[in-house]
């Protein structure tokens, strides 16, 4: 290892030091952010699991944020990636890209990367068959894009290192979650249940970095909530309430930089989201508006039973559950009761192999303590039912014919469940014994990341899939336990949602004996939380000491398989008989006023000729009085929506529509809208074009 990374953080640290003797910076402190979008058009969103909920276009980019914390002997990165899930591939290939440009600086060990779990981004770049089943198989533009996006946000962040300091505090947001799964909750034993206000958890946890001489750098935001704002009949790519809050607090630090491009960094990150809905008028049914019945189901056949609100359609949900998010998250920055974080940075990380991992389990009932063992992954059928925040998604059942093209062509390979397999999964009716799945590859991980790192008395455990509320709740307060018996010190623990790897969902055993969606998706069998609360005591106790830990069975490498992947390339486009790409076929008012919406039609190319990473598809610009376009808005704006349409597939044409809501602290002037894009010549090549609107005028005064 080239020890020069090492040397200039704390060189760098040695110079504030003897410059600015009052000065005390604790760490060195890296942030980066960067575009991780990947193809807004045709392809599958990943979360609902919903085969027609196929991209159309663009309302909020996805950003990879980066933090680097190093005490000048250990580095730490956390990422945070506005994506559904992360595979291991994901990440294998994000380190090894470092691996190429930093040697061994970062690491399995080092670099936890935490999906926020957004439901309304590109699905396709999870390798587990299961996780592509819907996605028409493996879209490597999702992989690549999120992958790169990682990567330059961890690059950027790297070359940002300087000395800082970090602080830490809590806040509550009582009005932006409930649990999706009560009778499940209710579940847990009452002894239990007593010690908490509510059935989720309302603590947003803050990290604040500053640099040494107090400039504001970052922030990350933990708050337990699903990012299902946006719900599954939603077809533009979207970051949904997390990232939408995180765009508040960064715009409010960057004053006029466009989304993604200011220096202030905010993170909104997932923490044990898994029973926690955004959907605060919780379930009802579709059309009655009535209550649902205690299963979640509503009178006739045709009614659905599902969660929305608070707002009157799902723009304005995420749009209200943001701001509650973005205005704690503000109010915790301004307070004035933080801590300092002081002491080492500690990291550890182990692959688990979980099938046959044992731990011991008190059960209540029978007042005994158990040998409980982890079991090959399967999911139960209550997964098929999807949840009150996207019902019914997963149209398939076992051995009929379905409209899922990727499900008939694998499921003759589909092994049946083994006696002990079903007796090790207890409550779970087994509908897809995804364990004993090997083809065309393996549907489910058994091998799983588990990391956990101490920053002082902070510890980030990062798990790899969706705890339910409770248990976090158990794993945050063994965490603290084991720490405890040998610091005395009680830290502040959060949990960090879906790292590394994605392993579905983690219910407490009480939990998954209803077998609700999430003891449903729970693959490892009963006692998966049972085993995690085992491995990460351990975890815990070692970086307490300092200590290292076996690093386990590396997973498999599932890129050189011969991955399915049924998603059509783009073949080619044309422009409209007589007009050329960029020509704008529908102009926006010549008048409009703030609080209204302008819109304009573009001939266009298909957008996944160019991704336009860290670019835009769309610019919204004013003219100023020397005569230069000042940029207003890009596609990565709230404000903005980008739809695309192919309006004839065998001619290969297509266009988009820009819409603009326009801003109540619009300054008056002239505006006009551009479109960017590519189109892919039919002979070969892609090719840029831009097209722009005419002028429209904003007033603001009420002149006729
Ligand atoms: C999604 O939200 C829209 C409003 O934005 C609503 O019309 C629709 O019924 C919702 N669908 C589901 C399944 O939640
Ligand atoms: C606890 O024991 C009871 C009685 O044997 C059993 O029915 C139940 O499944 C056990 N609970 C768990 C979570 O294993």
């Amino acid at each position: 290892m080239d020890s020069g990374w090492i040397a200039r953080p704390l060189g760098l640290l040695l110079f504030l030091t003897m410059a600015f003797p009052g000065v005390t910076a604790s760490y060195s402190i890296g942030i980066g952010t960067a575009d991780s979008t990947g193809p807004v058009a045709e392809i599958v969103f990943m979360g609902y699991a919903k085969m027609d909920q196929k991209g159309t276009g663009l309302h909020l980019r996805t950003f990879a944020r980066s933090f680097i914390i190093d005490d000048g002997n250990q580095r730490f990165v956390f990422v945070s990636v506005e994506s559904a899930m992360i595979g291991h591939d994901v990440r294998s290939a994000v380190i090894a890209k470092l691996k190429k440009k930093y040697g061994d600086l970062y690491t399995d060990e080092n670099v936890m990367i935490s999906a926020t779990h957004t439901h309304s981004s590109p699905g396709g770049s999870n390798l587990y068959t299961l996780f592509d089943l819907t996605t028409f198989g493996f879209i490597k533009q999702s992989f690549s894009a999120i992958v790169n996006g990682i990567t330059k946000s961890i690059e950027r962040a790297h070359d940002a290192v300087l000395p800082g300091r970090i602080f830490v505090d809590r806040g509550e947001v009582l009005d932006a979650n409930i649990n999706r799964s009560p009778q499940a909750y209710l579940n847990n034993p009452k002894t239990e249940r007593d010690k908490y206000n509510h059935n989720v958890d309302k603590t947003m946890t803050q990290l604040q970095f500053v640099a040494a001489d107090g400039s504001p750098l970052g922030v990350i935001n933990w708050f337990a909530v699903h990012p299902t704002s946006m719900n599954n009949t939603n077809r533009l790519v979207s970051s949904d309430n997390v990232g939408y809050a995180a765009l508040l607090f960064e715009e409010k630090m960057n004053k006029n930089s466009m989304p993604g491009k200011g220096k202030f960094v905010a993170a909104f990150a997932s923490s044990n989201l898994g029973d926690v809905s955004p959907n605060t008028q919780g379930p009802k049914c579709e059309f009655s508006g009535e209550e649902c019945s205690a299963q979640y189901t509503c009178p006739g056949k045709k009614e659905r039973c599902f969660a929305s609100g608070p707002g009157k359609d799902m723009f304005e949900s995420t749009s209200i559950i943001a701001r509650k998010l973005f205005t704690e998250a503000v109010n915790i920055w301004q307070r004035g009761s933080k801590a300092e974080l002081k002491g080492p940075v500690r990291v550890v990380h182990r692959y688990v192999n979980m099938p046959g991992q044992r731990g011991e389990y008190y059960n209540e009932t029978t007042g005994r303590v158990e040998e409980v063992e982890a079991c090959l992954p399967a999911m139960g059928y209550s997964f098929a039912a999807g949840t009150t925040d996207g019902p019914g998604s997963f149209a398939f059942e076992q051995g009929t014919t379905t409209s899922n093209p990727v499900w008939n062509a694998v499921r003759n390979f589909v092994a049946a469940p083994t006696e002990e397999d079903i007796k090790c999964h207890g409550a779970k009716p087994i509908l897809l014994a995804t364990g004993r799945m090997r083809l065309p590859y393996q549907w489910q991980p058994k091998v799983v990341s588990t990391q956990l790192v101490a920053i002082g008395d902070f510890v980030i455990a990062g798990v790899p899939g969706e705890f339910t509320t409770m248990s976090g709740r158990r794993m945050r307060e063994t965490i603290a336990s084991a720490v405890m018996e040998s610091t005395e010190v009680e830290p502040i623990v959060v949990i960090a949602g879906l790292c590394n790897t994605y392993s579905d969902y983690i219910a407490t055993p009480e939990e998954y004996e209803i077998q609700r969606y999430e003891g449903a998706s729970t693959i490892f069998g009963p006692h998966t939380l049972t085993i995690y609360l085992k491995q990460y005591r351990e975890l815990a106790l070692a970086a307490v000491h300092g200590r290292k830990v076996e690093p386990g069975p590396s997973p498999p490498d599932l890129t050189t398989e011969n991955l399915i992947s049924l998603q059509t390339p783009v073949i080619y486009d044309t422009s409209k008989w007589g007009r050329d790409f960029g020509d704008c076929l529908r102009q926006p008012e010549k008048t409009v006023r703030p609080g209204h919406t302008v819109s304009a039609i573009f001939v266009s190319g298909h957008p996944r000729n160019n991704l336009m990473m860290d670019s835009s598809f769309l610019t919204v610009e004013r003219i100023d009085d020397n005569g230069n376009w000042i940029e207003v808005a890009t596609d990565a704006n709230w404000e903005t929506r980008f739809y695309w349409a192919r309006t004839s597939v065998i001619l290969g044409t297509s266009q988009v529509e820009i819409t603009w809501d326009i801003p109540l602290d619009v300054l008056p002037g002239k505006y006009r809208i551009r479109h960017n894009g590519y189109y892919r010549y039919i002979l070969g090549g892609v090719f840029p074009y831009q097209g722009f609107s005419d002028l429209f005028e904003i007033q603001t005064t009420s002149e006729s």
